[in-house]
């Protein structure tokens, strides 16, 4: 029974910004309590003790979804901390509910105050029961968190006690009179009317890190380097002088003279500060994270000594499923990274970055990476939750909104950003066979398509604001946007067609408009078997959506192939790069997929790692090689997207491979691409039938392989050509 439903949203009386406050109920219990659950969320983020012990360890609950038309509650068992005087309080935060950030995206969610709302629901061994709810018998005061903000960060009086307990605030809506209006136009219904049960997977506190050294940069700062980029907060142990003001800037990277660089974080101010009350202390962040390596120590009141600081990694606690492993050190180091670049910016809705002024659910970003992050990580809950997100954010001529939690954006419908409407569930059904997210999903791309089908003229989608092969390196003649719009017009019409015919639905209206397309598509942009722009991402698009034939498919290639070949290195930005390695060595050109990712000059993969990184850069160059920084205006050092070549090693150079017919690895296809340079390659994937693992090794008479296959499952061996049936088992060949 979801008793939250009938609780009321409470908030301090005045709105207090950015500053924390807490409510507090006291219930004497006087009988045997049998069971007693908690449900709880709030317009902000929270955290509920009972007699003064945390429920639960979930961070940054009720996480990020798109406000305005649903908020999700949680629900506990607090059976064993109810006692005969139980004491409740909850702290509240603004978290991302009301956050601002200054520049491009200085637009508030739309919103006044934050709001808590909670319900307990007490059963006792008599059989009656006790309900608990948020409302004006709740009182409220000021927390010793005085500031709170997921961006700038977080401000600490260990002095500070507000004893001034004021009746809380029932609110009936904590929306402005703008968005109350558009709200209503939309039809929805405040207050409960918005509260959903919890989805997704939980953030939680994961790997901890204690310093790798403490020093004093040429400019005479003291910093701490933990020796991993990632999302979290620094726990510290702090005693000085009662009122003494201790801060913490966090940030990604030293500049090139080794000092604290803190330009690429825009506005985010990433600080703690810290307000001493003369006594030992253990402090860490509780509503707020940063994206950082290292962290900057101003005013410390006491010698600076390593143990007193560990850095925690929090991200959505999913479970891990893929790993890989060669005999060359930079590529493990370079997959090291893909996996912390997936950690840190899937802290509960996957992010573009996880630092700067930003932090967003950047639609292209998620598409590119799925099925990357959907190999290590089992990520089906968590994509479930954010693609209800983006169908709640589609407008309602199926524009898909480039950034989803949606909330403000007015934007949509950018190729290759709106397709994750499409691609996402496609990837999470290939990877979990989880038909249900395509079913749930139909609709919102159903309407994506719609949405480029009304758009388009004799079969073309053209026109609208698009990001396009975003952070290429073609110079002035880049993939264009007509060419790539239409290329993901074709892939999402025919992922859309595949999903319907698996959902038994009619989709022949769709079949033909796919035809035209094409037909269109063919006239404008290819010549005699090859596409008209001759760009290495044009040709990776067309052969991985996989619409040209087999003649097509044997020149387009060769095309690519020469494309690569002549510079010598790729050229892709965020659209081609997923696909760049896979259609080269899916279509005879193993070698020179080898060649890319074996590279460690500009532009590389292994450019990033021999600079030291330990996540995938935003740029090819985010830095350059005299150890200057690409630009400070958008220069993140975690962004996942170029990580997308982490499902090539598994997939390709491992060879564990989706048959496509068959999602979620109920057979599978074991074809390995192998490369002199490297001696073995390894990876293994916990499918949901069990461990799928694949293993080269190069001997002196040949490459001997190694495949397991998982109970109930079947899978195809492709070698040279030549394609074995195997079943159950570990098979060597
Ligand atoms: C983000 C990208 C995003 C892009 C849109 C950037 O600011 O960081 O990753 O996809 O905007 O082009």
């Amino acid at each position: 029974m979801d008793h939250i439903l009938n609780a009321k949203w409470i908030t301090y009386p005045k709105n207090v910004g950015e500053a924390v406050c807490e409510f507090r109920k006291t219930v004497d219990i006087s009988k045997k309590v049998v069971s007693a659950t908690l449900q709880a969320t709030a317009q902000g983020v929270y955290i509920v003790y009972i007699n003064g012990e945390r429920v639960g360890n979930d961070i940054l609950t009720p996480g990020w979804t798109d406000f305005r038309f649903r908020v999700l509650y949680q629900t506990y068992d607090v059976t064993d901390m109810i006692t005969e005087k139980t004491v409740i309080t909850a702290e509240l935060a603004q978290g991302w509910r009301m956050h601002k950030t200054k520049g491009w995206f200085e637009r508030p969610m739309k919103g006044t105050n934050k709001a808590f709302i909670a319900s307990i629901a007490i059963t006792y061994d008599d059989g009656t029961e006790d309900i608990i709810y948020t409302d004006n018998t709740w009182t409220t005061c000021l927390s010793a968190t005085r500031y709170s903000d997921i961006y700038n960060g977080e401000t600490y009086d260990a002095d500070f006690n507000d004893d001034n307990y004021l009746p809380a605030k029932i609110v009936t809506c904590a929306y402005s009179t703008e968005a109350e209006e558009e709200m209503v136009v939309k039809g929805i219904e405040y207050p409960t009317d918005i509260l959903c049960k919890h989805e997704g997977e939980f953030v939680r506190e994961k790997e901890r890190f204690d310093p790798l050294s403490v020093f004093t940069t040429p400019n005479g700062e003291t910093v701490i380097d933990f020796g991993q980029n990632l999302s979290g907060y620094v726990e510290f142990s702090i005693k000085g002088e009662k009122g003494h003001k201790a801060s913490i800037r966090y940030f990604e990277e030293l500049d090139k003279d080794g000092n604290v660089y803190v330009e690429n974080l825009r506005s985010a101010k990433t600080t703690v500060t810290y307000y001493c009350d003369g006594e030992r202390r253990t402090f860490k962040p509780k509503f707020t994270f940063f994206g950082y390596r290292y962290i900057h120590l101003i005013d410390w009141p006491e010698e600076v000594k390593a143990e007193n600081f560990v850095s925690i990694a929090i991200y959505s606690d999913m479970k891990r499923t893929g790993y890989f492993e060669c005999s060359d050190k930079d590529v493990n180091r370079l997959f090291e990274n893909v996996v912390w670049g997936q950690r840190s910016n899937f802290v509960d809705i996957p992010t573009d970055c996880p630092q700067r002024d930003e932090r967003r659910g950047w639609t292209g970003d998620a598409q590119v990476f799925i099925r990357t992050a959907s190999l290590i990580y089992d990520t089906e809950r968590f994509f479930r939750k954010w693609l209800h997100d983006l169908s709640y954010g589609q407008s309602a001529d199926g524009g898909v909104p480039h950034v989803v939690p949606n909330s403000d954006w007015i934007d949509n419908g950018a190729m290759g950003w709106a397709d994750a409407a499409t691609i996402c569930p496609w990837q999470i059904y290939q990877a979990y066979g989880s038909k249900w997210v395509l079913a749930e999903q139909f609709s919102s791309m159903r309407k994506w398509v719609d949405y480029m089908r009304n758009h388009s003229i004799d079969g073309l989608w053209l026109g609208g604001g698009h990001f396009a092969d975003w952070l290429n390196l073609d110079g002035d003649t880049p993939t264009s946007k007509p060419y790539l719009q239409n290329a993901y017009f074709i892939y999402s019409t025919s992922l859309l067609i595949k999903i319907g015919n698996i959902l038994g639905i009619e989709m022949s209206e769709y079949e033909q408009c796919l035809e035209k397309t094409q037909k269109a598509f063919r006239a404008r942009f290819m010549k005699d078997g090859k596409i008209v722009e001759n760009t290495q991402t044009s040709c990776a698009e067309a052969l991985y959506f996989g619409f040209l034939t087999e003649e097509e498919t044997k020149s387009v290639s060769e095309q690519l192939n020469t494309l690569v070949t002549e510079c010598g290195h790729l050229k892709t930005g965020f659209l081609g790069t997923p696909y760049l390695l896979h259609a080269l060595s899916d279509n005879g050109y193993v070698k020179t997929a080898y060649d890319l990712l074996l590279r460690h000059e500009f532009p590389g993969w292994l450019y990033s790692v021999d600079n030291g990184a330990t996540t995938i850069w935003e740029h090819w160059d985010s830095r350059n090689p005299d150890g200057s920084m690409w630009s400070a205006e958008m220069n993140s050092f975690n962004h996942y997207a170029y990580g997308s070549v982490a499902e090539w090693l598994i997939e390709k150079a491992a060879g564990i491979t989706h048959d496509e017919e068959h999602a979620g690895f109920s057979h599978i296809i074991f074809k390995p691409v192998t490369d002199e340079r490297l001696t073995f390659v390894k990876a293994s994937l916990d499918t949901r039938y069990g461990k799928a693992a694949s293993e080269w090794t190069k001997e002196a008479d040949g490459y001997k392989y190694t495949f397991t296959v998982p109970a109930g499952v079947t899978a195809t061996v492709i070698i040279d050509g030549k394609t074995t049936e195997i079943g159950e088992g570990t098979h060597t060949f």
